[in-house]
């Protein structure tokens, strides 16, 4: 494995005017299905979207919080939505869902640096990245910009679902003002960022929120007595326990969790100048890890949040989003065995572009055509039941090793007799 810089991501493209949309139709929570529904254009361009998927192979379309998606294929926050450029690109390759990057009211406040990512890599191809660390703060574009571009890619894609991540500072008001113009500009969906682990916890925000319940429950109540649109919220994995924080989410009003966000990392230290990467003037912070490392990690935390929320949330439509190392559809596979109804891919966009969600959506049919299944939900939280605990499983093996040893009771053929033990060999074979 090597380390290897990167320079910081290309400049955004500004979007210098839009025309003045009529305020965004904001519908009551739990029912944007219906509001999103109402065009007749909605169906032909699910039809086409359909088309992605192999003819007449398994039905990749899910549906959560009331919000009807093509396939669950979405992309995660970070540069893959940080302009309208690129979330266009999105719609127009087949990605079921698009969440921007992080956007707070003032960008002024956000300064970053580059390089800002380090990567490790399995082998010297641009594709064969294992690890991804990263130092980047959310979106530094101004916040008036972002929403007008919201509002334009809702306008041009009416149909499609189109989530903001957004984060702001322990301060009620700014939670009340950020929500409005983001649900204003007539997005889907909030997904909230009370993970990210570098930069924004110094001014109480992302993680350091997500790491403190108290402050959480306090901040999602605020959040949810505000919002009309439906709320998820984003975990980090730096916490002992991520059930804790998900549940105190749901509990005070959030419809769904996204988990995971990236994992606290320090890529390496060059042993030639001994400063670590990614080195800015000669010295790093610790960043977050992302790419294929982290997913037996995300597998874990997203086992885990869906086990918790089938014993103290059950029957109620309630979502879970899976993300970290998804780079193909056997990947999404596992996650949606898990309990996930959506899964994101952020570093994976990264590395192999916005059309790979074909791919996606073609080995994710091949998956489910394999073993029968016509829909997602048809095997979604299937292997659920097969997780237990270790005292269990220790149970289950001496069970399984007597059961073995009475089939295995004499002698299975006439040349196992032995000089040594054959009074012992006898005796196995005698009834009385
Ligand atoms: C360069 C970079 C920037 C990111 N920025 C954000 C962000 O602004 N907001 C956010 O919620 N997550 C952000 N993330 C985290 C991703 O959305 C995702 O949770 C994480 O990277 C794990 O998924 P992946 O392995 O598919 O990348 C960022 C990740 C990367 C790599």
């Amino acid at each position: 494995m090597r380390l290897e810089l990167l320079t910081g991501a290309t400049p955004c493209p500004g979007i210098s005017s839009f025309e003045v949309a009529a305020p965004g139709q904001i519908g009551f929570r739990r029912h944007a299905f219906e509001r999103g529904c109402s065009s007749s254009s909605r169906s032909e361009e699910f039809l086409g979207l359909r088309a992605l998927a192999a003819e007449g192979g398994p039905d990749l379309s899910v549906t959560v919080n009331g919000l009807r998606l093509p396939n669950p294929f979405v992309i995660g926050s970070g540069p893959p939505g940080t302009n309208y450029t690129v979330m266009k690109r999105a719609f127009d390759e087949g990605w079921g869902a698009v969440i921007a990057k992080t956007m707070s009211l003032d960008a002024t406040k956000v300064v970053n640096v580059t390089p800002r990512y380090a990567r490790m890599r399995v082998g010297s191809g641009p594709k064969d990245v294992f690890g991804w660390e990263n130092i980047e703060l959310i979106s530094d574009r101004p916040f008036e910009t972002m929403v007008a571009e919201l509002r334009q890619l809702k306008q041009e894609y009416p149909d499609r679902i189109l989530i903001a991540s957004i984060m702001e500072e322990y301060n009620k008001s700014a939670w009340e003002e950020i929500i409005e113009c983001v649900e204003d500009a007539g997005v889907d969906a909030l997904e909230i960022n009370f993970s990210c682990p570098h930069g924004m916890p110094e001014r109480r925000m992302g993680a350091a929120v997500g790491q403190d319940c108290e402050l959480l429950q306090e901040v999602c109540e605020w959040i949810n007595a505000k919002a009309t649109v439906p709320v998820w919220a984003k975990m980090t994995p730096n916490i002992t326990d991520i059930t804790q924080p998900a549940q105190t989410s749901l509990r005070a009003g959030c419809e769904g969790i996204s988990a995971i966000n990236t994992i606290m990392s320090v890529m390496g230290i060059n042993l030639e100048t001994l400063r670590p990467e990614p080195c800015v003037e000669g010295y790093s912070t610790p960043g977050g890890y992302s790419s294929k490392a982290v997913r037996p990690i995300a597998l874990a935390k997203v086992m885990s949040i869906a086990q918790m929320m089938k014993s103290e949330f059950p029957g109620q439509d309630l979502s879970l989003s899976g993300i970290g190392g998804i780079e193909t559809g056997d990947h999404a596979a596992e996650f949606i065995l898990l309990g996930a109804n959506t899964v994101q891919v952020c570093t994976g966009v990264m590395v192999h572009g916005y059309s790979h969600v074909k791919s996606l959506c073609a080995e994710l049919q091949a998956f489910m055509t394999k073993h029968n299944f016509t829909s997602i939900e048809d095997f979604r939280g299937l292997s659920l039941q097969y997780f237990t605990t270790h005292s269990d499983l220790v149970r289950r093996q001496q069970e399984a090793i007597k059961k073995k040893h009475a089939i295995r009771k004499g002698l299975a053929s006439d040349k196992d007799w032995t000089g040594e033990g054959f009074v012992k060999e006898t005796e196995t074979m005698v009834s009385n």
